[in-house]
């Protein structure tokens, strides 16, 4: 990975739809996900294996798997997992990268897995044993990595010290997520810089949310901490439905422009991602689509005639 090269994932197969009201059939989700895979976002978080009563959007996500790979979908996907019942579905559906959720707060561990952060801990640690031997790469994510709708503020050192031992236990990389939307630019500078220091950019990643409207203002922070991977969600799909106010991710749309403007690398054409944007609204109805769409589409248009 070069300093001008960022690496983008797309959660909106997953954090986009497990919020939607209109649950979509599992051939909408795939249509989904071929488009954006055909702009040259280079992973897509497909979905998740959580408890189909928690989060009916995300109950064929094994039939998504089975369908992408029936059409021999080439693009890495990823699957997003709560416990090791969520790796065992995951590996037997065929994931090869798996994002086991970590947490900054007792609240949102509970909130969302009905686990302390000890057990979300000690479960992790486990899979990434039988990920090894599996050959799958795992993922740690840390969910409310700011802020946690439950507990407040989440001290710095405890973010910290979570990313510490578990890149040391082998997790590929670990990305530190703003589970709510409530971080700002400064707050993310502080948690940021000092990892990209200690650890190195490869392994690091940020998840924002745009619930304040710093998403973006956030992925530059970011980004100029070293930060080179970004989770973001096509048309600003998104929000936890465990997590009170949480919203939208960060466009792709906003973040893909922004870095194309800056000279980053990401290996997106802004065509073809419009025409994932528009099939996000047109499936959803409710995607809200990115801040920069109407610039987007009249310049696109404008270069294509
Ligand atoms: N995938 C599918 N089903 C699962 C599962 C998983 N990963 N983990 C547990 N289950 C099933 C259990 O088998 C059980 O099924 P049953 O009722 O048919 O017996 C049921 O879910 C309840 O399991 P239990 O262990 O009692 O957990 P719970 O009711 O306390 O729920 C979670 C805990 C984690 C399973 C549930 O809250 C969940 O899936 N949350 C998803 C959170 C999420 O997706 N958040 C957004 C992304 S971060
Ligand atoms: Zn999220």
């Amino acid at each position: 990975m070069t300093a001008r090269r960022v690496v983008i994932t797309d959660v909106g197969p997953r954090d986009g739809l497990q919020n939607q009201q209109k649950i979509l059939s599992v051939e909408q989700r795939i249509e989904l996900v071929k488009a954006i895979a055909a702009a040259g976002v280079p992973h897509i978080e497909v979905g998740s294996f959580v408890s189909p009563k928690a989060v009916p959007a995300m109950a064929s996500t094994g039939q998504v798997f089975a369908g992408l790979r029936r059409d021999g979908f080439a693009t890495s996907t990823v699957a997003l997992i709560p416990n090791m019942k969520g790796y065992e579905l995951a590996r037997d559906a065929g994931a090869k990268t798996v994002t086991m959720v970590l947490y900054g707060s007792e609240g949102m561990a509970h909130a969302n897995a009905s686990m302390s952060m000890a057990e979300t801990e000690a479960v992790t640690l486990d899979i990434l044993v039988l990920a090894k031997e599996d050959d799958i790469k795992v993922i740690a994510t840390i969910a409310v990595a700011f802020t946690c709708p439950f507990d407040g503020s989440t001290a710095q050192s405890t973010v910290t010290q979570l990313v510490a031992k578990f890149l040391e236990a082998g997790a590929d990389q670990v990305v530190l997520a703003d589970t709510i939307g409530a971080a700002n630019p400064q707050q993310v500078r502080e948690l940021c810089a000092p990892l990209v220091r200690r650890h190195g950019a490869e392994k690091l990643g940020c998840h924002f949310h745009d619930t304040r409207a710093m998403g973006l203002a956030n992925v530059y922070a970011a980004l100029e901490s070293g930060i080179r991977r970004f989770d973001s969600s096509i048309a600003g799909l998104g929000g936890c439905p465990f997590a009170p106010g949480a919203s939208g991710n960060v466009a792709t749309d906003d973040i893909a422009m922004m870095l194309q403007q800056m000279g980053y690398e990401t290996g997106i054409d802004l065509n073809k991602l419009m025409q994932a944007s528009d099939l996000a609204q047109a499936l959803t109805g409710t995607a809200p689509g990115g801040r920069a769409k109407a610039w987007l589409q009249g310049h696109l248009i404008k270069q294509a005639s």
